[in-house]
């Protein structure tokens, strides 16, 4: 009984064990498959060779042991079986000698315990299986608890306007607080810019501001109204987010333009959005124009070139909000001034937060915010690198 339930718990832990090998091997070959111009850059191909075959290593041991384990127990499974086997004819055939017992009943009796035997091996073989989708059962319930986000419909964002306030806002990623009783007003349809060091807060207001994260304390209004309570698909669809690094997937050129536009477009307005963006010269020097592929997270394409393709889908969605995060940081001087001629445009009369290091990018601004990430009252704790 104990070693039939000892195959099963130790195989059970053995499955634990190899799955968080093989999550440690995938997890190892996906960084380091993104991360290729790093490694070859550093010339740290050797030293990834080797954190690679340590995994190997690791999953093959965790493998080998396990077999090693299960076939063992199997044999004392199958001994057991045999030395059960054999006490029963054993001690039938001295009982029977001795007039104890007689035959039919001993072959009553063994096939009843052969049968009783049988039925705990499979009772056994379910707590094993059982076991083993514990974890990911465990796992998934943990998925289902968590949190999600409001799957309202969307009706039209035409109620919505009006002055954005903040009003004493505080955020902190876990216990590191990053943005502490932020109070400010945002005019209806003015620009205000955001400017302060690296690290001060800036993208992660704009993630408040998307509802990607709550504040812990404090409010941010549009209007009278808590942008919290707001439906949140149009609260999103209000808004046009150019983001600091920009956002692209495997697909075609034009693809990632029209991603996520929920409208009807014309040729006219798409050609026109690529004007805007300053990506007409370098789309009609690709061999296949709008139509050429470009891979996972818009490899094949310089810096710029992302950048200015997330900005042709800014000037698509002709938003209600706009928020750019130093969406011109990595444009040369020609191509940032004519971009900026075409935000200027885009953002008339339209409520616009701008993020920028430059003053030249901030100088038409409206109102200007400054975060500074010393203001805190709690003061930084010292920590050692
Ligand atoms: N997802 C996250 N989890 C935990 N901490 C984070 C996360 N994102 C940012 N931080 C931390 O929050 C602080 C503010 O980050 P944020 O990206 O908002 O800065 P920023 O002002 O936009 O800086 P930059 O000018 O360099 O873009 C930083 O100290 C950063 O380490
Ligand atoms: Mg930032």
């Amino acid at each position: 009984m104990l070693s039939a339930y000892g195959r099963e718990k130790s195989s059970f832990h053995g499955n634990e064990r190899i799955q968080g090998k093989n999550a440690g091997l995938t997890g190892h070959l996906s960084e380091i498959l993104s991360n290729l111009p790093l490694v070859k850059e550093f010339c740290a191909e050797e030293w990834e060779k080797k954190r690679g075959n340590h995994w190997i290593h690791q999953l093959f041991q965790v493998n080998i042991s396990n077999s090693l384990i299960t076939n063992l127990l199997l044999q004392l499974k199958n001994l057991a079986s045999l030395l059960h086997t054999t006490a029963m004819i054993g001690l039938g055939l001295w009982m029977i000698s001795h007039n104890e017992i007689t035959l039919d009943i001993w072959v009553a009796f063994y096939l009843y315990s052969q049968n009783l035997l049988n039925s705990f091996s499979r009772i056994m073989s379910i707590w094993g299986t059982v076991k083993s989708s514990q974890r990911a059962v465990r796992r998934i319930t943990e998925l289902m608890a968590e949190q999600t986000e409001p799957d309202d419909p969307c009706t039209g964002s035409d109620g919505m306007k009006g002055d954005i306030l903040f009003e004493n806002v505080s955020f902190s990623y876990e216990n590191q607080p990053v943005l502490k009783n932020l109070t400010f007003t945002a005019p209806e349809g003015k620009t205000t810019a955001l400017v302060g060091p690296s690290g001060a807060g800036k993208t992660t207001f704009f993630q408040l501001f998307e509802r990607f994260y709550s504040p812990d304390q404090g409010s941010i209004r549009m209007g009278k109204t808590d942008i919290f309570k707001l439906p949140l698909v149009q609260w999103r669809r209000m808004i046009g987010y150019g983001p600091q690094s920009p956002y692209l997937f495997s697909g075609t050129i034009r693809e990632n333009i029209l991603y996520g536009i929920h409208r009807p477009v014309t040729e006219q307005e798409l050609l026109q959005a690529i004007e805007d963006s300053q990506c007409s010269d370098f789309i009609r020097a690709m061999p296949h124009g709008l139509m050429t592929r470009i891979g996972e997270g818009g490899s094949g394409l310089s810096g710029g070139q992302r950048q200015r393709i997330s900005l042709a889908r800014l000037f698509l969605q002709n938003p209600k909000i706009l928020l750019l995060d130093e969406v011109t940081a990595n444009l040369d001087p020609e191509s940032e001034y004519r971009v900026e001629q075409a935000l200027a445009r885009l953002r008339k009369g339209r409520t616009t937060f701008v993020i920028a290091h430059r003053t030249s990018a901030v100088k038409d601004a409206d109102e200007i915010i400054l975060l500074n990430s010393r203001s805190f009252n709690t003061p930084v704790p010292e920590r050692s690198l």
